[in-house]
């Protein structure tokens, strides 16, 4: 089911998740919509989607497998209550949107290397390094699940209307 993207100015964008309790990750329910977030992403021609861009205040996002895993692969990236650090100190200035944000880009900094860690949705724990795109994606998701838009740190906002 392709779930409703919650435009910005709404509260819940700007609101910190709680984290998804391990006994939740099992249910029905949450398969269900760990499956919608996946839909709606593609639906959308998302690269990624957080949980509270379609009203759940919860610590999910997804990342579309050709960023995270390449061309070749089919399977999207699932990441439950995930953290990361920088790896080296390397940051890189580049384009960024949001679904969130119709029509809106700016340049945002972002750390080249990172490491992360998370759960998948198989309730594993999972550690691996991210580098440029990949990495700069899951910056981008990550500081959705703590409130914060691409737009509170980008330079050079520009708004383009669709003709
Ligand atoms: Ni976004």
């Amino acid at each position: 089911m392709i779930l409703k993207i919650f435009i910005d100015p709404h509260p819940i964008l700007h609101q910190k998740t709680a984290p998804v309790a391990s006994a939740d990750l099992p249910t029905a329910e949450f398969k269900k919509f760990i499956a919608d977030m996946k839909e709606t992403m593609r639906a959308k021609d998302g690269v990624g989607l957080a949980a509270p861009q379609v009203g759940q205040g919860v610590a999910v996002c997804v990342i579309h497998a050709k960023y995270a895993r390449g061309e070749e692969s089919d399977a999207d990236l699932v990441l439950i209550n995930p953290t990361w650090e920088k790896i080296t100190r390397k940051k890189e200035f580049d384009d960024e949107g949001c679904l969130s944000l119709p029509g809106i880009f700016g340049k945002v900094k972002r750390y080249k290397n990172i490491r992360v860690r998370a759960l998948d949705e198989k309730n594993q724990a999972i550690d691996f390094l991210a580098n440029d795109f990949f990495a700069r994606i899951i910056q981008h998701e990550t500081d959705h699940l703590q409130g914060v838009l691409f737009t509170e740190k980008a330079k050079n906002i520009r708004q383009i209307n669709e003709i």
